[in-house]
């Protein structure tokens, strides 16, 4: 049976793809299962390679304020990335690493059984939608094929590049609370799902 820390345990053992010869660190992700809610990154960058974290440079600063300003808590949710390698010099992933990678991702999913999966960038919605442009489905929910619940934004770099972005990032965020309010209002079982704002 997959949990995972099993998972993690497979991932930092992984060497399925030629990314595991340049690493640092592999990147599970961390967080937990009980909000429902996946944040999905592209690869872990310079600093999540040294650490073994994701989002822990400044992407994840900008993710941090994104999450507090909403009043979730950064260890309520599960924070991963469809690949868990750096690639070198921060290049894009490539098709086969995405690929070869995705087995422990939808480990991961399949166990968290998230009822909302927020894609942060361009990456990580191609993983589910491979033709849609970001700024055409941002901050709309969909259907993925395997049954998931997505809704994308922008990669919180983005704001680096282009701050004036950081109003659709925030209004995306307000709508995964919306959702997770939701999900909670219809959750009939007492023990699951609690995230602090609904206590
Ligand atoms: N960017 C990502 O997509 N993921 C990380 O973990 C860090 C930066």
């Amino acid at each position: 049976m997959f949990t995972l820390e099993n998972i993690a345990d497979s991932v930092i053992r992984c060497s399925l793809c030629p990314l595991h010869a340049t690493r640092n660190h592999a990147v599970p992700g961390e967080g937990s299962a009980h909000s429902g809610i996946v944040l999905l990154g592209e690869g872990p960058g310079y600093h999540e390679d040294q650490q073994g974290r994701p989002f822990v440079g400044a992407s994840g600063n900008l993710l941090n304020e994104l999450i507090m300003s909403n009043n979730l808590k950064r260890s309520d949710l599960f924070i991963t990335n469809i690949v868990k390698c750096r690639p070198p010099s921060n290049r894009d992933p490539s098709p086969d690493e995405i690929a070869t990678c995705s087995s422990h991702l939808n480990h991961q999913l399949s166990v968290i059984k998230p009822s909302v999966i927020m894609t942060l960038g361009r990456h990580a919605l191609s993983n589910f939608f491979p033709n849609e442009l970001i700024s055409k489905v941002r901050g709309k929910v969909r259907q993925s094929t395997n049954g998931y619940k997505i809704l994308p934004t922008y990669h919180p770099a983005a704001i680096l590049r282009n701050p004036s972005l950081r109003p659709t990032i925030e209004q995306d965020f307000k709508t995964l609370v919306e959702m997770a309010n939701q999900v909670h209002q219809n959750d009939d079982t007492p023990e699951s799902r609690q995230l602090p704002m609904f206590s």
